[in-house]
């Protein structure tokens, strides 16, 4: 129940554009170490951040010589004060750029930094100019804007490592990005993300809410993710495989609307069978691109939802294992042309009038 109430928060927080969920430096850490390599020579762009308050900032500047950064520019949407979360508005928004030299510094005061012309936005002409001058965005970006976030990123082919809600890859553009290979999940998602920091206004309510040993009203919706096109050693880890389809066929059944087998667990995903596979989407956090290939996302050949016997079982990935062994291919391969005759019998036309159809 307490959950349910979290996730509604968050879709609220998504419809009403209310996007003032802090992330706590914890997460950034538990996330950040398994990029380090990456960073080198690199000019980092926190861009929906105000270096005064924002712990992506804190961390970067702080690991700046460890992770030998070139340069670290934060930006951040019209006025937010040290407090976090001054509800004063201004027109402006502003930026800091950290050097790792003697002058720039590692906690600038609202005496240190620059206001731009314009509100800050992330898709103001000024932000693009900060955007282009940096190798990889990393970032918390406003939930409610998302698509766009992820759309200008695209664009300026930057690299990224961000922040959002995990139905974000049910998102058509997303899940495009994700089936291409040109994003996919970072490593903490869920419960692996432990919370955000709200402002007063926001209440607090059920068991996965607290105030921190420092005041912070602390809220853990357990519905994000990381989403990045840096490469991680985890995404080239195969997913063990331990069950068959042969011989446990009941355990698999048909689509009626696509020629492929459900399966309800990741964990269940068979190891000898070579044609195309619903698993769920908690499967992309263990997606290997090596052994699975991405084919579609929840829909069957007529575009309606996968059915199993009419019924819809959850979102489903369409998905085919890359190295199944030669003999399971051709069993596979028999069964599936015996699944199409079915099909077409099913219809009332025979095997030689599709033949003939088909030519
Ligand atoms: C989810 S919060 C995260 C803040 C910060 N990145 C962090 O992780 O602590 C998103 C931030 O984006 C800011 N924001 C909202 N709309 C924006 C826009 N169009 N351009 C840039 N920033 C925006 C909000 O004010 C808010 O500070």
């Amino acid at each position: 129940m307490a959950r349910k109430v979290q996730h509604s928060l968050l879709n609220k927080a998504k419809t009403n554009k209310n996007d003032e969920f802090y992330t706590q430096l914890s997460d950034i850490v538990s996330e950040l170490e398994h990029y380090k390599n990456h960073f080198k020579d690199k000019v980092v762009f926190c861009n929906c951040d105000d270096a005064r308050i924002s712990n992506f900032f804190n961390y970067f500047a702080e690991n700046f010589k460890e992770l030998g950064l070139k340069k670290l520019i934060s930006a951040c949407y019209k006025r937010q004060e040290r407090d976090l979360f001054n509800t004063e508005e201004s027109e402006n928004g502003s930026f800091y750029k950290y050097t790792g030299t003697k002058e720039s510094k590692i906690k600038p005061s609202s005496e240190d930094i620059i206001y731009f012309n314009g509100d800050g936005d992330f898709r103001s002409s000024e932000s693009i100019e900060l955007l282009k001058q940096s190798d990889i965005v990393v970032t918390n970006p406003p939930f409610s804007l998302f698509r766009e976030f992820v759309a200008q990123l695209v664009k300026h082919d930057k690299q990224f490592l961000i922040i959002g809600n995990i139905n974000a890859i049910t998102y058509k553009e997303i899940f495009k990005l994700i089936k291409e290979n040109k994003t996919w999940l970072g490593i903490n998602l869920g419960r692996g993300i432990s919370g955000f920091i709200v402002p007063e206004h926001y209440e607090l309510y059920g068991t996965e809410t607290q105030i921190d040993d420092f005041g912070n009203r602390i809220i853990s919706p357990n519905n994000c993710l990381w989403l990045t096109n840096l490469d991680t050693s985890k995404r080239h880890e195969d997913i063990e495989l331990t069950k068959k389809y042969f011989g446990n066929e009941t355990e698999y059944p048909k689509y009626d609307n696509y020629n492929g087998i459900n399966v309800n667990k990741t964990k269940d995903i068979p190891s000898d069978y070579n044609g195309f596979m619903g698993v769920p989407i908690t499967f992309l956090h263990k997606f290997n691109p090596d052994q699975f290939e991405i084919i579609k996302f929840r829909k069957g050949n007529d575009e309606k939802d996968l059915s199993i016997n009419g019924k819809c079982p959850y979102f489903r990935i369409l998905i085919r294992n890359k190295r199944v062994q030669t003999e399971f291919i051709e069993l596979t391969k028999k069964e599936e042309s015996q699944q199409v005759t079915k099909a077409i019998r099913n219809l009332g036309v025979n095997d030689n009038q599709q033949i003939y159809a088909s030519k």
